[in-house]
């Protein structure tokens, strides 16, 4: 055992950390492929990554990040612009280096004594971000694992928050009330499925989850959430939430927020917008049209390892009235005292579901001071505008048929248009919905291309998130090529 097993605050630790640190860059730069994937199946990597865990005697790390090759050259390469399926970055430099600050610092941000620059770091850049976004002085914000965890947490204040204003009823102390199920949250048929799965974290249930109808771009129409307001008035029901979607997970639209902040203030409900994708026009001068109506939510989810680049995880939870918060605080003896909040000692667990957190906020503070404002606003811009460029490539070619070209955001989806052939035309889309499916799963399989498959009204569609400033037209046009190669392979080798 050596002292050079821990990160000391020795020469001696800081030598054996730039060593380590130098390695794992070196095991990137032999083993990362020049390829988005392997194409390796489940089956074949549980063959490979065999191997004891738990040696008795340990090795090198150099011995270590051997073996991790095989993980490395058979990882998705997020900077690849063949890897385009999901809402999945690749990082910027700039907060690699703050990863291993922050790893390094191993700051806690429950607490002020476990973190205290940190806590005022994060605290400034939260505080930021609630002026970005227009919400009003009384905002605060705290850094998330993601957006799963920020729609929870916006559901859940929203929940007990109105419960408190409009019953007098106190979730926290006495659970749920006895007519609990008469509470429903409205949100578009395409919001992200976390909305639903909070409703079941909260006792609501999915039942709550009231999907509203989206117009033929994919944004909320707000006749038919007064409709569905009504509908559930005279069902005995009320609304307590609606959630604006900025950014669609699989369209990239935004919801029309003004319209849904006024329906919100109408029926008396809170207004959670959830900008996970879309947030990240906030540091681009089209955010401030995009995003009309943002400043009137009563919390917001943002996600930074999406359109932002970070390594994941970075998202934040901003809140318009941080005196909420208090509804998800409590105070423990040995860590964050109630005087604490009287001295005005920050214990930023006061402000999450977690209690050991990251210091998350690092990483954008990093990202903004390195990038500075025109170049993230000129990367979001040139990601955008290379999306529209492909869907222009998509829809000029015979073979494929564009299904939604990206307005706002970069999302471009689409279908391989087998050539038509005799017989029902139920049968003929049944066939095509397999086609596409197929095309995609050969793509992977050959590690051509990782794009994205998923239903629109139904249909199987092909989708490509392209969340790459640094990918060529060329290049994105030869994942389209590849498409339609393997779609007119598979149309002749299958039945
Ligand atoms: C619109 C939207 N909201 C929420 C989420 C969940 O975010 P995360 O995966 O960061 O938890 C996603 C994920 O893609 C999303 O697209």
């Amino acid at each position: 055992m050596t002292s050079h097993d821990f990160l000391t605050p020795t020469a001696g630790g800081h030598a054996a950390l730039a060593r380590a640190v130098h390695a794992a860059v070196d095991t990137l730069r032999r083993s990362l492929p020049n390829a988005p994937y392997s194409g390796a199946s489940p089956e074949a990597l549980g063959a490979l990554l065999h191997g004891e865990l738990l040696p008795d005697a340990g090795v090198s790390i150099d011995q270590a990040l051997q073996q991790a090759e095989a993980i490395v050259r058979h990882s998705i390469v997020t900077g690849h612009p063949g890897a385009a399926a999901h809402l999945h970055c690749p990082p910027l430099i700039a907060p690699l280096a703050a990863e291993v600050l922050l790893s390094a610092l191993n700051q806690s941000m429950d607490s002020f004594d476990q973190a205290p620059a940190a806590t005022i770091v994060e605290l400034q850049v939260t505080d930021w971000l609630c002026r970005a976004a227009g919400l009003p002085a009384g905002a605060g914000g705290a850094f998330t694992a993601g957006g799963t965890q920020s729609n929870y947490m916006g559901l859940w204040l929203a929940r007990d928050v109105w419960l408190a204003q409009q019953r007098g009823w106190s979730v926290r102390t006495r659970g749920l009330p006895p007519n609990a199920n008469r509470l429903a949250i409205l949100c578009s048929e395409v919001a992200h499925f976390t909305v639903e799965k909070s409703a079941i974290q909260l006792g609501l249930g999915t039942d709550a989850v009231v999907k509203v109808a989206v117009d033929a771009h994919f944004r909320m129409i707000p006749t038919a959430l007064d409709e569905a307001i009504d509908r559930l008035a005279a069902e005995g029901r009320t609304p307590f939430c609606i959630v604006g979607t900025a950014g669609t997970t699989d369209f990239g639209s935004i919801d029309p927020l003004g319209a849904l902040a006024d329906a919100a203030e109408r029926c008396g409900a809170w207004f959670h917008v959830d900008a996970a994708y879309g947030g990240a026009l906030l540091f681009s001068p089209r955010g401030a049209t995009a995003l009309a109506g943002l400043d009137r939510a009563d919390s917001i989810t943002l996600d930074f390892h999406k359109l932002l680049w970070q390594p994941i995880s970075c998202g934040a939870f901003l809140l318009r009235d941080a005196a909420h918060y208090e509804l998800l605080t409590t105070y423990a003896d040995y860590l964050n005292p109630e005087s604490h909040a009287t001295d005005g000692i920050p214990d930023l667990v006061n402000r999450s579901v977690l209690t050991t957190r990251r210091f998350d906020a690092l990483k954008l503070w990093m990202t903004m001071r390195v990038l500075g404002r025109e170049k993230l606003a000129a990367l979001i811009d040139q990601t955008c505008a290379l999306a529209q460029s492909v869907a222009a490539v998509i829809a000029a070619h015979p073979s494929l048929e564009l299904v939604h070209a990206p307005e706002q955001l970069s999302c471009v989806l689409f279908r391989y248009r087998r050539q038509r052939q005799a017989g029902a035309e139920g049968h003929a889309a049944t066939r095509d919905d397999q086609l596409n499916t197929l095309i995609r799963d050969d793509l992977f399989r050959r590690g051509v291309a990782v794009i994205g498959v998923t239903k629109v009204r139904d249909r199987t569609t092909l989708k490509l998130t392209l969340l790459n400033p640094t990918a060529a037209l060329h290049e994105l046009s030869a994942i389209v090529d590849a498409v339609v190669a393997s779609g007119a392979a598979l149309d002749v080798a299958t039945p």
